[in-house]
């Protein structure tokens, strides 16, 4: 079971995602980039967005270490998104599971506590955005109810974002 995240966990959650980025991102982004990535800056990001919001992070932990987390929040509208996207929709705007702890059930029960909070928060919709590149997290979200936007592809620095909508 998660729990809120407070401004306690923004060092842990910056640190959880930059080893995702360097366990799974360069088979599919030029590894520069996530070599590169500034990790006091990532802490900033996630103080700044656990302080300020508007978006709701959740932790999961084991023996008391941050293993995974989850962001949701309002829609970050987009020409493409606004067309596909019901009003009101929410989007799923991060998941990320530690390295070792990945494929074992972790990000499956985050993602449904994710979906939980986005029904609570009154959403009826939810948008992702991922990495076209980004093969294994597709499979994921498809295997649990996720639909690709056909067609629509978001430029991103890391390279193009495919969008995926599911009901909740
Ligand atoms: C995508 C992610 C959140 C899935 O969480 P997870 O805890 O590894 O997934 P689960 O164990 O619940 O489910 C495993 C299934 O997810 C898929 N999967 C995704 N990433 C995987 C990984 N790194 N290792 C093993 N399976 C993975 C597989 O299809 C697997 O299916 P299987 O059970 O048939 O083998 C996690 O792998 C992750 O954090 N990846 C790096 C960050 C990322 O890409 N996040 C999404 C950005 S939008």
């Amino acid at each position: 079971m998660s729990r809120r995240a407070t401004l306690a966990d923004a060092r842990p959650i910056a640190e959880l995602q930059v080893q995702a980025w360097l366990r799974n991102y360069p088979d599919f982004v030029d590894p520069r980039h996530v070599a590169d990535v500034d990790r006091e800056a990532r802490a900033a990001h996630w103080v700044e967005s656990l302080s300020f919001g508007p978006d709701e992070t959740f932790v999961l932990e084991v023996a008391g270490a941050v293993r995974a987390f989850a962001t949701v929040g309002p829609l970050r509208e987009s020409p493409a998104v606004a067309d596909a996207a019901a009003a009101g929709a929410g989007e799923l705007v991060a998941l990320y599971v530690d390295p070792p702890a990945q494929g074992a059930g972790v990000g499956t029960a985050l993602l449904a506590e994710a979906e939980q909070a986005l029904r609570a928060a009154g959403r009826h919709q939810a948008v992702l955005r991922t990495l076209e590149g980004n093969g294994l997290a597709r499979t994921f979200y498809e295997r649990h109810g996720w639909s690709l936007l056909a067609g629509v592809l978001e430029p991103h620095e890391w390279g193009p974002h495919v969008v995926y909508r599911r009901e909740l």
